[in-house]
């Protein structure tokens, strides 16, 4: 009955990585569908590329950073199969250094899919978001999906995010735009996992702000 529900679930195991499912997650591709992506798009923790793939397919030019060679280079021969080498870049970048990039060219659509989450301290998630955060071209978006403690296993998932802590890590000079509820999927959860799907935007002005996070369920 489960694997009706998603077929990349192989009961048998597999020696692929749990976020190795070769295809968008779908929240990022219905965001990709709504309009979520614009200018030049920054895929942070890229992994296999599909997430970057799927954005690029919508006439976007995007730079993906991992520090997986497998997965980068599985990427690369993905965007050459389906013509998209033109509109993609996928590089080894270690995500711990954004950070050192003040000044480089910026990107006006930041995603994070399914790396914030691995960062197990508010310490530590500040610094990946002051990274991200770096990057960001003025007036652009970030997106993070991420793990959230809502989840209910089994399987339980290794990360999981609290709204409290998402809000605490964009309390600085972020305005959190949305959040909502989703389901990530995953080789090693046949039913998906329940996470957030961020939006924030920087935030005018010196010290920054977050304001109250709506909820919206996804149709
Ligand atoms: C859970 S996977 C998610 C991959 C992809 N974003 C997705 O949604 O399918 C996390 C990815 O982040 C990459 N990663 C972890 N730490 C990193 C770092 N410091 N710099 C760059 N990539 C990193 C891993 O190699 C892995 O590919």
């Amino acid at each position: 009955m489960t694997e009706q529900r998603n077929p990349i679930w192989d009961p048998n195991g597999s020696p692929r990585a749990p976020w190795d499912v070769r295809r968008p997650q779908p929240a990022i591709q219905a965001l990709v569908e709504a309009g979520g992506f614009s200018g030049r798009v920054l895929d942070v923790g890229c992994g296999y590329g599909e997430n970057a793939l799927c954005i690029a397919a919508s006439g976007l030019h995007v730079t993906g950073y991992d520090l997986d060679r497998e997965a980068l280079d599985w990427a690369k021969d993905r965007a050459d199969e389906r013509g998209l080498r033109d509109r993609t870049r996928f590089l080894r970048f270690d995500a711990r250094r954004l950070i050192n990039l003040a000044g480089d060219t910026p990107y006006e659509t930041v995603l994070d899919s399914l790396v914030f989450h691995s960062y197990k301290t508010p310490a530590r998630r500040a610094r990946h978001v002051a990274g991200l955060g770096t990057v960001l071209a003025p007036g652009g978006r970030l997106h993070v999906l991420c793990y959230s403690d809502q989840h209910v296993g089994p399987p339980d998932p290794p990360h999981t995010v609290s709204l409290a802590a998402i809000r605490e890590a964009f309390a600085d000079g972020w305005t959190v735009d949305e959040v909502r509820e989703t389901t990530s999927i995953s080789n090693l959860a046949p039913d998906g996992v329940a996470s957030w799907l961020v939006t924030c935007s920087r935030s005018t002005g010196s010290t920054g702000s977050s304001r109250s996070i709506p909820y919206r369920e996804e149709s």
